[in-house]
């Protein structure tokens, strides 16, 4: 279904609530572009380890915003008509399977604390999206990246319905981890990710908040379209 209305629709939510698959939903639905921005932040996490800049969960930050400046973090996005799936790509080289395993989401959070990674991909977003008919996901979206955004929807569910899920996508994808590994994961990037000084996690006051843990996915986009129809009319 198509309008000549181009909203900028923003979705938040924590960890592995299936924020992509609803963006993903409803961009196709509409026809809109899909910005994945957790997607940014875990590239600049694999820049970050494939280049040793951390040593545990510290980052080199002096090291990390020389080669920023320096222009030597580039990311961007690229349709595969193949697949008919949008792939990560740092520095043109397609990273998106390698951005999605346990080592990349295990670092993720403390990278995206930094604020000049912050400030870096929020400018990019912000510039991806200007000319509306985007749906864009991540944590800080509806309250810093896109204040002003069409529609926003906040989506949450139960922790272990969320590592459930995570964990089943992962072991479909042949890694190797355990479920506890996987929850532990989620709750610490929850920790992370509500109690960082920058942009921390929040339900902006305008948003709509959805929670997932008992509704199919068909419900979920169902009731976004509805909500995305309103804004149209
Ligand atoms: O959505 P995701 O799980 O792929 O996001 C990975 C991490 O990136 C997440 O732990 C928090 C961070 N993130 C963020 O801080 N701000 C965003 N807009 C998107 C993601």
């Amino acid at each position: 279904m198509t309008n000549n209305k181009k909203l900028i629709i923003a979705i938040d939510g924590h960890s592995s609530c299936g924020k992509s698959t609803l963006a993903k939903g409803l961009a196709k639905h509409f026809e809109y572009k899909y910005i994945d921005t957790g997607a940014m932040y875990r590239a600049v996490t694999l820049y970050v380890i494939e280049n040793n800049l951390h040593e545990g969960k510290t980052i080199k930050e002096e090291e990390l915003k020389k080669a920023f400046e320096e222009g030597k973090i580039k990311i961007s996005f690229q349709y595969n008509p193949e697949t008919k799936k949008s792939e990560t790509l740092l520095n043109g080289k397609n990273v998106e399977n390698k951005i999605r395993g346990i080592e990349v989401s295990n670092l993720v959070s403390p990278v995206a604390q930094i604020p000049f990674v912050r400030h870096e991909l929020v400018n990019l977003q912000r510039e991806m999206g200007k000319e509306g008919g985007i749906v864009m996901d991540g944590r800080d979206i509806g309250t810093n990246v896109f204040p002003n955004a069409d529609l926003k929807i906040f989506l949450t569910a139960d922790a272990e319905i969320r590592a459930k899920r995570r964990y089943k996508e992962l072991k479909e994808k042949g890694q190797d981890v355990s479920y506890e590994e996987i929850l532990a994961n989620v709750k610490e990037r929850d920790y992370i990710d509500s109690t960082r000084k920058t942009n921390p996690l929040r339900q902006a006051e305008d948003a709509v908040l959805l929670d997932n843990s008992h509704i199919s996915i068909e419900e979920q986009l169902q009731n976004a379209i509805n909500l995305v129809n309103e804004k149209l009319k």
